[in-house]
């Protein structure tokens, strides 16, 4: 553990678009994230998945079915055939919008050719490092599975390209590996020692209550859900030095509950409705 943190101020806490701005955009389409980035969000997060032929696509499904015209799983198809598929149109506007979102009238050109088809994650990196502010990028492996431990080398020699994965001492990446799973986290760690890990949590670990996490790991990810339950976690987990990031706060008295305990960064699907309550826009 390290120096007790102190609970954030609001205006210092970024604010994650969650799969892009992805009320209002198909997710984890570059559509998504070039709107999250037009409005204003600090990050982004995107999900992982290897194809069958070893890239690394930004796929929330073990399956295609739900997100794209195309059907089966992800690490089965090549990217050639994932690339033959339509990402967008499977969402609808939000109920009472009339034509298409917000987003689409506000920024046109995110209707392009191509704005909606798979997203690699290189292309969401290149994006990433060639944008003109710092935009931090959080990297979610999947529960491994098929290809158990080539997610996590893949996608380290794939940071390693954009020179991401081995932040000097008193640098700061802007990529940070979050999961679930604590073996992907380890195996992370083993790889790249030196870039931050978030080990995401959908209940308070018994073997971690205390506020302490995995050796290494400094970053606890708590969804909201924990929060309402237990927001006793969040000063826990600052008393050993700890940083909180919190998924996937989109209704107003979860962002006021984030601020009231001071956490170190909110993941959303709504990031303009976020940054506009903490009266950042
Ligand atoms: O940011 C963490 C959050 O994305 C985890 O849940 O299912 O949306 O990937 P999920
Ligand atoms: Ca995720």
């Amino acid at each position: 553990s390290g120096p007790a943190l102190p609970p954030r101020a609001a205006a210092d806490i970024p604010v994650i678009a969650h799969r892009g701005a992805s009320e209002d955009v198909p997710e984890h389409t570059l559509a998504a994230y070039e709107s999250a980035l037009l409005q204003g969000a600090d990050g982004l997060e995107c999900d992982v998945r290897l194809t069958a032929d070893m890239h690394l696509v930004c796929v929330h499904d073990r399956r295609v079915n739900r997100t794209s015209n195309g059907r089966g799983v992800v690490s089965t198809l090549e990217l050639a055939q994932l690339r033959q598929l339509d990402f967008g149109s499977w969402k609808q506007p939000a109920p009472g919008a009339e034509g298409p979102g917000a987003a689409y009238v506000e920024y046109p050109d995110l209707r392009r050719e191509g704005a909606h088809r798979v997203l690699t994650l290189e292309r969401l990196l290149e994006l990433v490092v060639d944008h003109p502010r710092r935009v931090e990028l959080a990297i979610e492996t999947k529960h491994p599975t098929r290809y158990a431990g080539l997610v996590e080398e893949h996608l380290v020699a794939l940071l390693d390209r954009f020179g991401l994965a081995h932040p000097r001492l008193g640098e700061r990446s802007p990529v940070r590996v979050m999961s679930f799973s604590a073996l992907s986290v380890r195996r992370i760690r083993r790889l790249a020692p030196s870039l931050e890990t978030v080990l995401l949590l959908d209940r308070v670990p018994l073997r971690f209550r205390d506020g302490s996490l995995p050796r290494g790991v400094r970053i606890a990810g708590p969804g909201i859900h924990i929060l309402r339950t237990h927001p006793e976690y969040v000063e826990r987990l600052h008393s050993l030095g700890n940083r909180v990031h919190v998924w996937t706060v989109d209704q107003a008295s979860d962002i006021d509950l984030c601020v009231e305990l001071g956490v170190d960064a909110i993941i959303s699907n709504r990031p303009k409705a976020v940054l506009a309550r903490l009266g950042r826009d």
